[in-house]
Parts: structure tokens; C-alpha cells; sequence
């Protein structure tokens, strides 16, 4: 008897744990939750009606609206709504909500991939293989420009900088479910890697883990 391959990725804000993640579950055929964006979708609820980040009650109204089937990416993508997620990331009965939508779609039978703050900690303490990946903070605001850049946008790269790092204090400094390596997860430092390099890494470990038997 096999258990099915889930694979827990976490990592702080432009890591590079989403194109892993996205590259992992093509790679081995199973489905991929980016969590980050059902946080995403609770804020970007509350900025389109006007609300407040900290109104707890409308947030939870949010979360429990959350469609994992309808996640526009697109119009999550923005880097303001990253930020904002963030916020609305502290409310205990968020998360309690958006973890139950998270750990039914790592039930499924095939397996899956799931990226966030708290997938190998929170979401899936029980998954085959969980990764921490990181990176300097310098190399993720240089990676978060280009991405801006690359998408016709501009933005200045002091205040990127100072927004991935105060966002890297909010999700490692917040009293529920915050953002650490669990204590079986393997480190992957991506500040001199290619998307390849770190794929090829991940990829020997959930062999090895593979082999090893541990989704026995
Ligand atoms: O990964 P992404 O940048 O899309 O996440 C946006 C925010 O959502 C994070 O900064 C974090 O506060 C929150 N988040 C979380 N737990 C997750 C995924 C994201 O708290 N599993």
C-alpha cells in the first residue's frame, strides 16, 4: 500500500516556492494549491467593498466565500494585495477557515503540492516531503522587480525591499501559525539558484524520499 505523494513547500514572500511548487506538480502529475492565494482573495474581497483590512467579522465573511475552484490569479497577483493578505493573515478565525479549504484539497487521492507560510507546520504536518525555501531578501526584491517590470509595471527597489521585509516580520512574527521551518523540513537557500538548479534539488530530495519509502 502506497500513501499518496503530498509535498509541503513554504517559504517567505518571491522565494521562488510558487515556480517550484508549479514545476514540482507538473513535474510528478499532481494537483498544486498556491495557498497564498486564498489569503489574497479574503483581502482583495475587503478592498473591493472598502473594508478595512482588521474587520474581523467582514474577513471571515470572506474566507468562508473563498472558492478554490475560482482563484483569479490574475487579479490577485498584484503586489498590494500581497501585502494585504498579510494583515488579514493575523485573524485566528481566518485562517481556521482557509486551513479547512487547504487540508481538503490535500485529501485528494492523487496527492498533491501546496505552497505557503505554513503548509508543512499547520496545513500538512503528516506530508511525505516538506521544503523550506528561502533567499535573501535582497535577491527576492530584485526578483520581485523584474516580475513587476516584466509585466509593462515600475516600481522602486528600496521600497520593495522595505516591503518584503516588513511583510517578512508580520508573517514570521504573528502569534498564530507563523512562518518557520518545521522541524522536518529541508532548507533549500535559493539566492544563487536557477529555477533549474532548485528544481533538480527539490526533485533529488522527493526521490530520496520516495525511495526511502516514507509515502509507504
Ligand atoms: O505567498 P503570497 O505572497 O501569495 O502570500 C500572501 C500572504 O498570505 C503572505 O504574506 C502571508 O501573510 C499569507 N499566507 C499565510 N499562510 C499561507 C499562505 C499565505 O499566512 N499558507
Amino acid at each position: 500500500m502506497t500513501r499518496p505523494l503530498l509535498i509541503a513547500i513554504d517559504g517567505p514572500a518571491a522565494s521562488g516556492k510558487g515556480t517550484l511548487a508549479r514545476r514540482l506538480a507538473d513535474y510528478f502529475h499532481l494537483p498544486h494549491l498556491d495557498t497564498g492565494l486564498t489569503y489574497r482573495a479574503v483581502a482583495h474581497m475587503l478592498m473591493e467593498k472598502g473594508w478595512p483590512l482588521d474587520d474581523e467579522a467582514h474577513a471571515i465573511e470572506a474566507a468562508k466565500l473563498v472558492d478554490l475552484g475560482r482563484l483569479d490569479k490574475h487579479a490577485l497577483s498584484a503586489h498590494a494585495v500581497g501585502d494585504a493578505a498579510s494583515r488579514v493573515a493575523v485573524i485566528p478565525e481566518v485562517r481556521k477557515i482557509l486551513v479547512g479549504k487547504q487540508r481538503a484539497f490535500a485529501r485528494q487521492p492523487s496527492g498533491a503540492v501546496l505552497d505557503g507560510r505554513d503548509i508543512g507546520t499547520v496545513v500538512c504536518p503528516d506530508a511525505n516531503v516538506k521544503l523550506y525555501v528561502t533567499a535573501s531578501a535582497k535577491v527576492r526584491a530584485m526578483r520581485r522587480l523584474r516580475d513587476i517590470e516584466s509585466r509593462g509595471g515600475s516600481a522602486d527597489f528600496a521600497e520593495i525591499l522595505a516591503d518584503i521585509e516588513r511583510r517578512d516580520a508580520r508573517d514570521m512574527g504573528r502569534e498564530d501559525s507563523p512562518l518557520r521551518p518545521a522541524e522536518d523540513a529541508h532548507l533549500l537557500d535559493t539566492s544563487e539558484m536557477s529555477i533549474e538548479t532548485a528544481f533538480l534539488a527539490a526533485k533529488a530530495l522527493i526521490d530520496k524520499a520516495l525511495s526511502s519509502g516514507s509515502t509507504a
